[in-house]
């Protein structure tokens, strides 16, 4: 608890209320609160565009516990992929993996031929390229060999060590019933894939923050050793210091 006049970590704990207020102050004259906001780390599966500061949300396309993965028509790929978004494909552990010794966190596969091919590792970092939102997977089994036409060659792993991997690029679809449309959109040399997926999470929405705008010049006109007192209560406000320092 502080008291007036105490502690030594009291004058100090003082004296650094006294830099965070004038932080706050010097800090938010030149900022916009836009770009205050877009500059706080994004929660997993979510994504700030420094362009526009659009922020979008997909953690709720995560499948866990006993939901099923989402499962993807191939067409004319003649196999259908088998994915999760921002976490790892569930129940995978008895699957063996063409061509990767580590079968941990396999965020997407397909099968063809009674081979089981990884599609990358999981990422729960989506970001913005332009206005497009994507989510990449990498480090999946061997792509396979090019011969001299550049075609796969059946059977044969290309000696480079290059690995397949996805795209998942989001598409805002406010109308769509159901969380989620994944639709295979295409592969180049058995390499790489993509993938689109419509959603209405990965329409724009307000980025959920501890401390919005308002607060933050609610507290300016705090006086400093008010604000010391909260941080020493222990109170929600104490991880001003954590966004300062
Ligand atoms: C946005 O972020 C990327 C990398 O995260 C950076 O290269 C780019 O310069 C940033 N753009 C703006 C307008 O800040
Ligand atoms: C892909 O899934 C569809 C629909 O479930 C099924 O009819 C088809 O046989 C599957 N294709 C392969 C190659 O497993
Ligand atoms: C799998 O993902 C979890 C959670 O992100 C991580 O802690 C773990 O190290 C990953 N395992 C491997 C083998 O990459």
């Amino acid at each position: 608890m502080w008291r007036p006049g105490g502690s030594r970590t009291s004058n100090f704990l003082a004296s650094a209320s006294t830099i965070v207020a004038a932080a706050l102050l010097i800090g938010l004259s030149q900022a916009n609160p836009l770009a205050v906001l877009s500059e706080l780390p994004d929660p997993p599966c979510s994504a700030t565009s420094n362009r526009t500061g659009t922020f979008v949300d997909l953690h709720s396309l995560i499948r866990k516990g006993h939901d099923d993965n989402y499962l993807v028509s191939g067409y004319d790929y003649n196999s259908n992929f088998t994915l999760n978004i921002c976490a790892p494909v569930l129940s995978s552990d008895n699957l063996d993996f063409h061509a990767l010794s580590d079968a941990h966190n396999i965020s997407a596969f397909y099968q063809k031929g009674g081979i089981t091919y990884s599609l990358g590792r999981a990422s729960s970092t989506p970001k913005f390229r332009g206005r497009k939102l994507i989510l990449e997977y990498t480090g999946g089994s061997l792509c396979p060999k090019l011969d001299s036409n550049g075609a796969p060659v059946d059977g044969k792993d290309n000696e480079d060590g290059y690995r397949k991997g996805a795209l998942l690029s989001f598409t805002c679809d406010r109308e769509l019933i159901g969380p989620a449309r994944v639709s295979f959109v295409g592969q180049q040399n058995e390499c790489s894939y993509w993938f689109d997926v419509r959603t209405s999470s990965a329409c724009a929405t307000v980025k959920q923050q501890p401390l919005g705008p308002v607060a933050i010049f609610g507290i300016m006109l705090v006086p400093p050793p008010v604000i010391l007192t909260l941080i020493n209560l222990g109170s929600p406000y104490r991880y001003l210091t954590h966004l300062i320092l």
